[in-house]
């Protein structure tokens, strides 16, 4: 357990600190949105510690960030393990970052403990995990475990029309680092998160050993009436987008309400246009997050949706744009046992559990023996800027990952 014994709660806690200032808000959260000035001044934080340990750093076509462990034997296929630095607009310091800290960690414990290990180890930062600017999410990981949707990713835009290529192009400008093939081989892939849900602190345990992440769908809803003056136009002659985007998505939310509270359905952003007060809106567009652990209850309530939108936005028009499917991902039997394993050797507390948030792991588990590890946060509070963690917590899920890590390199 030397490695775990080398893990440094102190140093662990410093670089989330350190890390925070970057996209810093006001109220404590993190704003560092994918390929921003704050997501390359992260990656080039990131970099520098690495350099400084004497790990070798890279990059890829879609911009994930490796640091990277030698081992005995360089000709042999990596373990690797990490997280994102992306975050939400008003973001908690611990989603993703946790895990890519935790990554570096481990890295910097095998270093100090002395270990070898026969494969190399690596930590990674994938590019744009939370979809919050360009869709769809864990864009990194999915290109990393799929090449051939690079060419799709780079003509994605943001809200404001800003292509993916070009802010990609300025932040490898930004955060230079040497460029590798996309999509290596890895032998392996284990994930540290904070649960970003309250049963571990409800259940007054330390580690989350994941089993599975649960399916989700992301769509966009483009609703198209007829602008028009709001002072002299009859409500009978009106195709008002915004009016009819109402009542189609209080439909909705009616038909993804399930009797045991499991299907999650989300409207997260609108936007309606022309966005004047006294100009009846002629569009309005907004998102649709929609999750569950049963892929065909998915595909029945898209099909509802469907039926939905011509009956609730007569006499207005509305299209359904389909920008993400995630089928449930279980993970490795193998893996999830090791992770066990380690923690009840640790002496830590664990259970079983499913995810409820999606992670990188659900692309690279289709290329590898893949798991997670969850840490408790705080009433369970994610996505928030008052997102929380306790520094016992993040080192003990990181003592746990650096033995699972280690274990992994030496199969
Ligand atoms: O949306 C998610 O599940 C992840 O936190 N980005
Ligand atoms: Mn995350
Ligand atoms: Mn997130």
């Amino acid at each position: 357990m030397s490695g775990a014994n080398s893990v440094n709660e102190q140093r662990l806690w410093q670089r989330h600190a350190d890390m925070a200032k970057l996209g810093g808000t006001p109220k404590g959260g993190v704003n560092r949105q994918a390929l921003s000035p704050e997501d390359a001044a992260a990656r080039n934080q990131l970099a520098a510690w690495a350099k400084a340990r004497g790990f070798e750093v890279f990059t890829d076509a879609i911009g994930n960030l490796f640091v990277r462990r030698a081992g005995t034997d360089p000709q042999a296929a990596p373990v690797m393990s990490g997280s994102h630095m992306d975050s939400q607009p008003t973001g908690g310091r611990f989603d993703g970052m946790y895990g890519v800290l935790a990554a570096f960690e481990a890295l910097e414990a095998l270093e100090d403990a002395g270990i070898r290990t026969r494969r190399p180890v690596l930590a990674v930062a994938w590019t744009n995990e939370e979809g919050s600017r360009f869709q769809p999410g864990a864009m990194g990981s999915a290109v990393f475990a799929h090449p051939e949707r690079l060419a799709t990713m780079l003509q994605q835009k943001d809200w404001e029309g800003v292509l993916l290529k070009d802010a990609l192009a300025e932040t490898l400008k930004a955060a230079p680092a040497p460029m590798r093939e996309l999509g290596f081989p890895v032998a392996s892939y284990v994930e540290a998160h904070i649960e970003q849900g309250p049963r571990l602190e409800a259940a007054a345990t330390t580690i989350g050993v994941v089993t599975a992440i649960q399916g989700s769908r992301r769509y966009i809803v483009t609703v198209e009436g007829e602008e028009a003056h709001a002072g002299t136009t009859p409500r009978a002659a009106r195709k008002d987008a915004y009016a009819a985007a109402t009542r189609l998505a209080a439909a909705l939310y009616d038909a993804t309400a399930d009797h045991d509270d499991t299907l999650r359905f989300t409207i997260g952003r609108v936007e309606v246009s022309p966005g004047s007060p006294n100009t009846v809106p002629g569009k309005a567009v907004f998102t649709i997050d929609m999750r569950h652990p049963d892929d065909t209850v998915l595909a029945d309530r898209e099909a509802a949706i469907e039926r939905l939108l011509a009956e609730k936005t007569a006499p207005c028009t509305a299209s359904l744009e389909k920008i993400g499917a995630m089928p449930p991902t279980d993970f490795d039997p193998k893996v999830i046992a090791l992770v066990r394993d380690t923690a009840q050797a640790l002496g830590l507390r664990h259970m079983e559990m499913p995810s409820g948030a999606g992670h990188d792991a659900m692309h690279i588990a289709s290329r590898c023996p893949a798991g997670m590890i969850f840490v408790p946060c705080e009433r369970g509070i994610s996505h928030n800027e008052i997102e929380n963690a306790t520094p016992a917590d993040l080192a003990a899920g990181t003592r746990v990952l650096v033995e699972v890590l280690e274990a992994l390199a030496n199969r």
